[in-house]
Protein backbone atom coordinates (compact mmCIF):
# COMPACT_ATOMS: atom_id res chain seq x y z
CA UNK A 1 0.00 0.00 0.00
CA UNK A 2 1.04 3.46 -0.76
CA UNK A 3 1.54 6.37 1.81
CA UNK A 4 3.24 9.43 2.33
CA UNK A 5 2.29 13.21 2.36
CA UNK A 6 -1.21 13.93 0.68
CA UNK A 7 -1.20 17.85 1.12
CA UNK A 8 1.47 20.44 2.98
CA UNK A 9 0.73 23.81 4.32
CA UNK A 10 3.04 26.65 5.87
CA UNK A 11 2.15 28.98 8.04
CA UNK A 12 4.64 31.85 9.61
CA UNK A 13 4.52 35.63 11.12
CA UNK A 14 3.66 38.46 9.68
CA UNK A 15 6.59 40.08 10.35
CA UNK A 16 9.74 40.18 9.43
CA UNK A 17 13.69 41.82 10.43
CA UNK A 18 16.32 41.93 6.83
CA UNK A 19 19.52 40.54 8.12
CA UNK A 20 21.81 42.98 6.99
CA UNK A 21 20.33 45.55 8.90
CA UNK A 22 20.81 43.22 11.96
CA UNK A 23 24.64 42.73 11.28
CA UNK A 24 24.97 46.32 10.98
CA UNK A 25 23.40 46.49 14.60
CA UNK A 26 25.56 44.05 15.94
CA UNK A 27 28.46 45.30 14.42
CA UNK A 28 28.91 42.25 12.06
CA UNK A 29 29.49 42.41 8.40
CA UNK A 30 26.25 41.65 6.80
CA UNK A 31 28.15 39.07 4.23
CA UNK A 32 28.44 37.02 7.49
CA UNK A 33 24.84 36.45 7.69
CA UNK A 34 23.51 36.48 3.96
CA UNK A 35 26.61 34.53 2.93
CA UNK A 36 28.90 32.76 5.54
CA UNK A 37 25.14 32.05 7.74
CA UNK A 38 22.98 32.21 4.33
CA UNK A 39 19.65 33.95 5.99
CA UNK A 40 18.28 37.38 4.41
CA UNK A 41 15.14 37.78 6.62
CA UNK A 42 14.32 36.08 10.09
CA UNK A 43 10.23 36.09 10.83
CA UNK A 44 9.82 38.34 14.08
CA UNK A 45 7.28 36.72 16.48
CA UNK A 46 4.67 38.99 17.79
CA UNK A 47 3.46 37.63 21.87
CA UNK A 48 0.12 36.89 20.47
CA UNK A 49 1.39 34.46 17.96
CA UNK A 50 3.03 31.10 19.44
CA UNK A 51 2.72 27.41 18.10
CA UNK A 52 -0.47 26.51 18.70
CA UNK A 53 -1.83 29.86 16.49
CA UNK A 54 1.03 29.00 13.75
CA UNK A 55 0.27 25.18 14.06
CA UNK A 56 -3.38 25.75 13.55
CA UNK A 57 -2.81 28.68 10.41
CA UNK A 58 -1.17 26.08 8.71
CA UNK A 59 -3.72 23.38 8.81
CA UNK A 60 -6.34 25.40 8.57
CA UNK A 61 -4.74 25.70 4.84
CA UNK A 62 -4.98 22.39 4.27
CA UNK A 63 -8.00 20.67 5.85
CA UNK A 64 -11.14 20.50 4.02
CA UNK A 65 -14.33 19.37 4.84
CA UNK A 66 -14.04 16.13 3.85
CA UNK A 67 -10.54 15.91 4.99
CA UNK A 68 -11.80 16.22 8.68
CA UNK A 69 -14.05 13.39 8.45
CA UNK A 70 -11.15 11.13 8.17
CA UNK A 71 -9.01 12.36 10.04
CA UNK A 72 -8.02 9.88 13.25
CA UNK A 73 -5.45 11.94 15.02
CA UNK A 74 -3.65 14.78 15.41
CA UNK A 75 0.12 15.18 16.26
CA UNK A 76 2.39 18.44 16.71
CA UNK A 77 5.87 17.88 16.85
CA UNK A 78 7.44 21.21 18.79
CA UNK A 79 10.09 21.78 20.87
CA UNK A 80 8.54 24.88 21.99
CA UNK A 81 5.87 23.55 23.93
CA UNK A 82 3.32 25.57 26.23
CA UNK A 83 2.35 23.39 28.70
CA UNK A 84 4.65 20.90 30.52
CA UNK A 85 1.35 18.54 30.33
CA UNK A 86 -1.57 19.18 28.09
CA UNK A 87 -0.60 18.47 24.71
CA UNK A 88 -0.80 21.48 21.80
CA UNK A 89 -2.85 19.44 19.88
CA UNK A 90 -5.06 19.74 21.85
CA UNK A 91 -5.21 23.46 21.89
CA UNK A 92 -5.09 23.09 17.86
CA UNK A 93 -7.87 20.30 17.96
CA UNK A 94 -10.67 22.46 19.63
CA UNK A 95 -9.37 25.70 16.79
CA UNK A 96 -10.10 23.55 13.91
CA UNK A 97 -13.51 22.55 15.01
CA UNK A 98 -12.25 18.72 14.40
CA UNK A 99 -14.66 15.91 15.65
CA UNK A 100 -14.01 15.20 19.25
CA UNK A 101 -13.31 11.29 18.73
CA UNK A 102 -9.99 12.29 17.73
CA UNK A 103 -6.89 11.29 18.88
CA UNK A 104 -4.26 14.36 19.80
CA UNK A 105 -0.72 14.18 20.94
CA UNK A 106 2.81 15.83 21.02
CA UNK A 107 6.08 14.94 20.46
CA UNK A 108 9.54 16.34 20.97
CA UNK A 109 12.74 15.56 19.93
CA UNK A 110 14.23 18.89 19.27
CA UNK A 111 14.06 19.56 15.27
CA UNK A 112 13.42 15.57 14.71
CA UNK A 113 10.07 15.42 16.32
CA UNK A 114 8.10 15.70 13.13
CA UNK A 115 10.00 13.09 11.06
CA UNK A 116 9.03 10.77 14.24
CA UNK A 117 5.92 12.04 13.72
CA UNK A 118 5.25 10.86 9.99
CA UNK A 119 6.73 7.29 10.46
CA UNK A 120 4.01 7.12 13.69
CA UNK A 121 1.50 8.47 11.00
CA UNK A 122 2.63 5.79 8.10
CA UNK A 123 1.82 3.24 10.82
CA UNK A 124 -1.38 4.34 11.98
CA UNK A 125 -2.22 4.83 8.41
CA UNK A 126 -1.56 0.83 7.53
CA UNK A 127 -3.68 -0.05 10.10
CA UNK A 128 -6.41 1.48 8.85
CA UNK A 129 -6.13 2.81 5.00
CA UNK A 130 -9.26 4.84 5.64
CA UNK A 131 -8.46 7.26 7.90
CA UNK A 132 -5.69 9.99 7.70
CA UNK A 133 -3.31 11.73 10.33
CA UNK A 134 -2.38 15.42 10.62
CA UNK A 135 0.76 15.94 11.70
CA UNK A 136 2.40 19.63 12.49
CA UNK A 137 6.02 20.74 12.84
CA UNK A 138 5.59 24.39 14.71
CA UNK A 139 8.29 25.75 16.60
CA UNK A 140 9.64 29.13 17.95
CA UNK A 141 13.59 29.27 17.14
CA UNK A 142 15.04 31.38 20.10
CA UNK A 143 18.68 32.02 20.78
CA UNK A 144 18.28 35.37 22.60
CA UNK A 145 19.31 38.62 21.70
CA UNK A 146 22.70 39.19 20.36
CA UNK A 147 23.86 36.00 20.75
CA UNK A 148 25.44 34.08 17.75
CA UNK A 149 22.57 31.81 17.71
CA UNK A 150 20.58 35.06 17.02
CA UNK A 151 20.61 35.29 13.10
CA UNK A 152 19.55 31.60 13.03
CA UNK A 153 16.28 31.95 14.74
CA UNK A 154 13.19 31.99 13.10
CA UNK A 155 9.35 30.34 13.51
CA UNK A 156 6.36 29.37 11.67
CA UNK A 157 5.05 25.89 11.01
CA UNK A 158 4.50 22.97 8.43
CA UNK A 159 1.46 20.71 8.66
CA UNK A 160 1.18 17.49 6.54
CA UNK A 161 -1.73 15.42 6.01
CA UNK A 162 -0.52 11.61 5.66
CA UNK A 163 -2.70 9.31 3.86
CA UNK A 164 -3.04 5.90 1.71
CA UNK A 165 -2.56 6.80 -1.75
CA UNK A 166 -0.77 10.33 -1.23
CA UNK A 167 -0.83 13.62 -3.68
CA UNK A 168 2.24 14.31 -3.16
CA UNK A 169 5.47 12.46 -1.75
CA UNK A 170 5.23 8.22 -1.54
CA UNK A 171 7.10 7.38 1.40
CA UNK A 172 9.54 4.13 0.86
CA UNK A 173 9.74 1.64 3.69
CA UNK A 174 13.64 2.25 3.98
CA UNK A 175 14.65 4.74 6.38
CA UNK A 176 18.08 4.96 8.84
CA UNK A 177 17.44 6.06 12.01
CA UNK A 178 20.50 6.73 13.92
CA UNK A 179 20.59 8.34 17.78
CA UNK A 180 23.27 9.05 20.15
CA UNK A 181 23.28 11.22 23.55
CA UNK A 182 25.04 14.76 22.77
CA UNK A 183 24.61 17.73 24.43
CA UNK A 184 25.41 20.10 21.17
CA UNK A 185 21.87 22.16 21.80
CA UNK A 186 19.40 21.34 24.64
CA UNK A 187 16.91 24.35 26.76
CA UNK A 188 16.56 22.97 30.27
CA UNK A 189 13.01 23.53 32.24
CA UNK A 190 13.29 26.90 33.55
CA UNK A 191 14.57 28.69 30.10
CA UNK A 192 12.92 30.21 27.33
CA UNK A 193 16.31 30.66 25.35
CA UNK A 194 18.74 27.71 24.26
CA UNK A 195 21.61 26.64 25.23
CA UNK A 196 23.87 25.74 22.32
CA UNK A 197 27.57 24.66 21.50
CA UNK A 198 27.49 26.08 18.16
CA UNK A 199 30.65 24.91 15.77
CA UNK A 200 30.43 21.46 17.64
CA UNK A 201 26.44 20.73 16.75
CA UNK A 202 26.88 21.59 13.02
CA UNK A 203 29.74 18.85 13.22
CA UNK A 204 27.71 16.45 15.21
CA UNK A 205 24.85 17.64 11.79
CA UNK A 206 27.11 16.44 9.49
CA UNK A 207 28.56 13.40 11.20
CA UNK A 208 24.75 12.03 11.46
CA UNK A 209 24.36 12.62 7.52
CA UNK A 210 27.10 10.82 6.45
CA UNK A 211 26.31 7.49 8.97
CA UNK A 212 22.69 7.81 8.14
CA UNK A 213 23.49 8.10 4.19
CA UNK A 214 26.06 5.28 4.36
CA UNK A 215 23.90 2.82 6.09
CA UNK A 216 21.04 3.88 3.42
CA UNK A 217 22.83 3.05 0.54
CA UNK A 218 24.35 -0.30 2.27
CA UNK A 219 20.52 -0.90 3.24
CA UNK A 220 19.26 -0.22 -0.69
CA UNK A 221 22.43 -0.14 -3.21
CA UNK A 222 21.27 3.92 -4.28
CA UNK A 223 23.83 5.99 -5.34
CA UNK A 224 23.48 9.58 -5.69
CA UNK A 225 22.10 9.72 -9.12
CA UNK A 226 19.05 7.63 -7.82
CA UNK A 227 17.71 10.85 -6.29
CA UNK A 228 16.43 13.94 -8.00
CA UNK A 229 17.63 15.88 -4.85
CA UNK A 230 18.08 15.79 -1.46
CA UNK A 231 16.48 17.21 1.12
CA UNK A 232 17.98 18.47 4.86
CA UNK A 233 16.89 20.04 8.36
CA UNK A 234 18.04 23.77 7.70
CA UNK A 235 18.77 25.42 10.66
CA UNK A 236 19.81 27.94 8.45
CA UNK A 237 20.91 27.54 5.35
CA UNK A 238 24.92 27.51 4.96
CA UNK A 239 24.09 23.56 7.21
CA UNK A 240 22.79 22.23 4.09
CA UNK A 241 25.83 23.16 1.73
CA UNK A 242 28.03 22.39 4.73
CA UNK A 243 26.47 18.72 5.16
CA UNK A 244 25.87 17.99 1.49
CA UNK A 245 29.61 19.26 0.19
CA UNK A 246 30.72 16.42 2.82
CA UNK A 247 29.10 14.20 0.70
CA UNK A 248 29.74 15.54 -2.69
CA UNK A 249 33.51 17.10 -1.81
CA UNK A 250 35.16 17.92 -4.83
CA UNK A 251 32.84 16.06 -7.07
CA UNK A 252 32.22 18.19 -10.17
CA UNK A 253 29.98 15.32 -11.60
CA UNK A 254 26.80 16.29 -13.45
CA UNK A 255 25.35 14.81 -10.98
CA UNK A 256 26.72 16.44 -8.45
CA UNK A 257 26.19 19.87 -10.09
CA UNK A 258 22.52 18.92 -10.18
CA UNK A 259 22.36 18.36 -6.56
CA UNK A 260 23.51 21.27 -5.76
CA UNK A 261 21.34 23.32 -7.78
CA UNK A 262 18.53 21.82 -5.81
CA UNK A 263 20.07 22.31 -2.65
CA UNK A 264 20.27 25.78 -3.43
CA UNK A 265 16.11 25.38 -4.61
CA UNK A 266 15.30 23.68 -1.00
CA UNK A 267 16.67 26.57 0.60
CA UNK A 268 14.91 29.78 -0.69
CA UNK A 269 12.21 29.70 2.27
CA UNK A 270 14.41 29.09 4.73
CA UNK A 271 16.67 32.29 4.00
CA UNK A 272 13.53 34.40 4.61
CA UNK A 273 12.08 32.67 7.42
CA UNK A 274 15.10 31.38 9.83
CA UNK A 275 14.81 28.00 11.49
CA UNK A 276 11.60 26.19 12.02
CA UNK A 277 13.24 24.24 14.00
CA UNK A 278 10.95 20.77 13.24
CA UNK A 279 9.52 22.03 10.24
CA UNK A 280 12.44 23.37 8.61
CA UNK A 281 13.28 19.74 6.64
CA UNK A 282 9.42 19.97 5.69
CA UNK A 283 9.90 23.58 4.64
CA UNK A 284 12.76 22.72 2.56
CA UNK A 285 10.99 20.09 0.64
CA UNK A 286 7.96 22.31 -0.06
CA UNK A 287 10.94 25.23 -1.34
CA UNK A 288 12.06 22.30 -3.59
CA UNK A 289 9.03 21.25 -4.91
CA UNK A 290 7.83 25.01 -5.68
CA UNK A 291 11.26 26.35 -6.95
CA UNK A 292 13.28 23.00 -7.71
CA UNK A 293 13.39 20.96 -11.09
CA UNK A 294 11.62 18.17 -10.07
CA UNK A 295 8.96 15.95 -11.96
CA UNK A 296 6.27 12.95 -10.79
CA UNK A 297 8.50 9.63 -10.20
CA UNK A 298 11.70 11.49 -9.11
CA UNK A 299 13.10 10.38 -5.94
CA UNK A 300 13.73 12.76 -3.25
CA UNK A 301 15.89 12.05 -0.14
CA UNK A 302 14.93 13.66 3.28
CA UNK A 303 17.85 13.77 6.30
CA UNK A 304 16.35 14.87 9.72
CA UNK A 305 18.48 16.15 12.23
CA UNK A 306 17.73 16.99 16.04
CA UNK A 307 20.14 18.09 18.86
CA UNK A 308 20.92 15.50 21.32
CA UNK A 309 20.97 14.23 18.91
CA UNK A 310 19.02 12.25 16.32
CA UNK A 311 19.33 11.51 12.65
CA UNK A 312 16.93 9.82 9.96
CA UNK A 313 17.49 9.64 6.46
CA UNK A 314 14.86 8.71 4.55
CA UNK A 315 12.89 8.81 0.87
CA UNK A 316 9.85 9.12 -0.68
CA UNK A 317 9.00 9.38 -4.68
CA UNK A 318 7.02 12.35 -6.20
CA UNK A 319 3.38 11.89 -7.59
CA UNK A 320 1.37 13.37 -10.46
CA UNK A 321 -0.08 16.77 -9.90
CA UNK A 322 2.23 16.85 -6.37
CA UNK A 323 2.18 21.08 -6.98
CA UNK A 324 -1.71 21.29 -6.63
CA UNK A 325 -1.79 19.79 -3.03
CA UNK A 326 1.26 22.80 -1.11
CA UNK A 327 0.15 26.35 0.02
CA UNK A 328 0.73 29.66 -2.00
CA UNK A 329 4.30 30.07 0.15
CA UNK A 330 5.82 32.48 -1.91
CA UNK A 331 2.66 35.01 -1.49
CA UNK A 332 2.42 34.51 2.46
CA UNK A 333 6.26 35.73 2.08
CA UNK A 334 5.51 38.11 -0.25
CA UNK A 335 2.86 39.64 2.21
CA UNK A 336 4.50 40.27 5.35
CA UNK A 337 5.95 43.76 6.35
CA UNK A 338 9.38 44.69 7.72
CA UNK A 339 10.07 45.79 11.19
CA UNK A 340 13.31 47.81 12.45
CA UNK A 341 15.31 46.09 14.75
CA UNK A 342 14.24 48.14 17.87
CA UNK A 343 10.71 47.06 16.91
CA UNK A 344 11.99 43.47 16.87
CA UNK A 345 13.93 43.59 20.27
CA UNK A 346 10.89 44.83 21.71
CA UNK A 347 8.38 41.85 20.41
CA UNK A 348 11.38 39.60 21.54
CA UNK A 349 11.09 41.07 24.96
CA UNK A 350 7.24 40.99 25.28
CA UNK A 351 6.90 37.33 25.01
CA UNK A 352 4.86 35.64 27.66
CA UNK A 353 7.41 33.10 28.57
CA UNK A 354 7.79 32.38 32.05
CA UNK A 355 5.50 35.12 32.90
CA UNK A 356 2.55 33.47 35.63
CA UNK A 357 0.52 36.60 35.75
CA UNK A 358 -3.31 37.62 34.24
CA UNK A 359 -2.06 39.31 31.19
CA UNK A 360 -3.94 40.66 28.29
CA UNK A 361 -2.28 40.79 24.97
CA UNK A 362 -2.83 43.80 22.60
CA UNK A 363 -4.63 41.23 19.89
CA UNK A 364 -6.38 43.52 18.14
CA UNK A 365 -3.22 44.69 16.16
CA UNK A 366 -2.11 40.92 15.18
CA UNK A 367 -3.87 40.54 11.78
CA UNK A 368 -3.49 36.89 12.30
CA UNK A 369 -6.52 34.25 12.04
CA UNK A 370 -5.78 32.48 15.52
CA UNK A 371 -3.99 34.48 18.32
CA UNK A 372 -2.89 34.57 21.38
CA UNK A 373 -5.23 36.35 23.65
CA UNK A 374 -3.47 36.35 26.63
CA UNK A 375 -3.76 34.24 30.39
CA UNK A 376 -5.87 33.95 32.78
CA UNK A 377 -5.54 31.88 35.90
CA UNK A 378 -2.28 30.36 34.55
CA UNK A 379 -4.67 29.33 31.33
CA UNK A 380 -3.73 30.48 27.98
CA UNK A 381 -6.87 31.81 26.20
CA UNK A 382 -6.73 31.65 22.47
CA UNK A 383 -9.08 32.56 19.93
CA UNK A 384 -10.27 32.62 15.98
CA UNK A 385 -10.86 35.75 14.32
CA UNK A 386 -13.59 35.89 12.06
P1 LIG B 1 29.48 32.31 14.69
O1 LIG B 1 30.57 31.82 15.57
O2 LIG B 1 28.96 33.65 14.96
O3 LIG B 1 29.90 32.34 13.18
O4 LIG B 1 28.27 31.28 14.77
P2 LIG B 1 31.28 31.93 12.49
O5 LIG B 1 32.36 32.82 12.96
O6 LIG B 1 31.49 30.44 12.55
O7 LIG B 1 30.92 32.34 10.99
C1 LIG B 1 29.89 31.68 10.32
C2 LIG B 1 30.30 31.52 8.87
O8 LIG B 1 30.37 32.82 8.28
C3 LIG B 1 31.69 30.92 8.67
O9 LIG B 1 31.61 30.09 7.51
C4 LIG B 1 32.57 32.13 8.37
O10 LIG B 1 33.72 31.84 7.60
C5 LIG B 1 31.60 32.99 7.60
P3 LIG B 1 31.87 28.50 7.65
O11 LIG B 1 33.29 28.36 8.06
O12 LIG B 1 30.94 27.99 8.71
O13 LIG B 1 31.58 27.99 6.29
N1 LIG B 1 31.92 34.42 7.58
C6 LIG B 1 31.77 35.20 6.50
N2 LIG B 1 31.37 34.92 5.24
C7 LIG B 1 31.31 35.97 4.33
N3 LIG B 1 31.67 37.24 4.65
C8 LIG B 1 32.07 37.56 5.90
C9 LIG B 1 32.14 36.51 6.87
N4 LIG B 1 32.50 36.48 8.19
C10 LIG B 1 32.35 35.20 8.60
N5 LIG B 1 32.42 38.83 6.19
C11 LIG B 1 26.82 29.40 14.41
C12 LIG B 1 27.72 30.46 13.74
C13 LIG B 1 26.09 28.62 13.30
C14 LIG B 1 27.70 28.43 15.21
C15 LIG B 1 25.80 30.11 15.35
O14 LIG B 1 24.96 30.93 14.59
C16 LIG B 1 24.96 29.16 16.17
O15 LIG B 1 25.37 28.71 17.22
N6 LIG B 1 23.72 28.81 15.68
C17 LIG B 1 22.82 27.91 16.38
C18 LIG B 1 23.24 26.45 16.30
C19 LIG B 1 22.92 25.80 14.98
O16 LIG B 1 22.11 26.27 14.20
N7 LIG B 1 23.53 24.64 14.72
C20 LIG B 1 23.30 23.90 13.50
C21 LIG B 1 23.46 22.39 13.67
S1 LIG B 1 22.50 21.76 15.03
C22 LIG B 1 20.88 21.71 14.40
O17 LIG B 1 20.67 21.84 13.23
C23 LIG B 1 19.79 21.55 15.39
C24 LIG B 1 19.03 22.82 15.73
O18 LIG B 1 18.16 23.16 14.65
C25 LIG B 1 18.28 22.67 17.05
C26 LIG B 1 17.38 21.47 17.24
O19 LIG B 1 17.63 20.35 16.78
O20 LIG B 1 16.42 21.65 17.98
C27 LIG B 1 19.96 24.00 15.91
Amino acid sequence: MKIGIDKMAFATTDEYIDLRELARERGDEPDKYTIGIGQDRQAVVPPTQDIVTLGAAAAKKLLSKDDKKHLSTVIVATESGIDNSKASAIYIKHLLGLDDFTRAVELKEACYSATAGIQFAKGLVAMNPQSTVLVIAADIARYGLKTPGEVTQGAGAVAMLISADPHILTLEDTTVSYTKDVMDFWRPLYATEANVDGKYSTNVYVDFFLQCWQRYQQMTGRQLDDFAALTFHLPFTKMGKKALEALLKDNQSPVADKMREQLTASQKYCREVGNLYTGSLYLGVMSLLQNGQVNPGDRIGLFSYGSGAEGEFYSGILQPHFEKYLSDVKDDLANRHQVSIAEYEKQFNSQLGMNQDDVELDWQSDPALFILKGQKEHKRIYQEKK
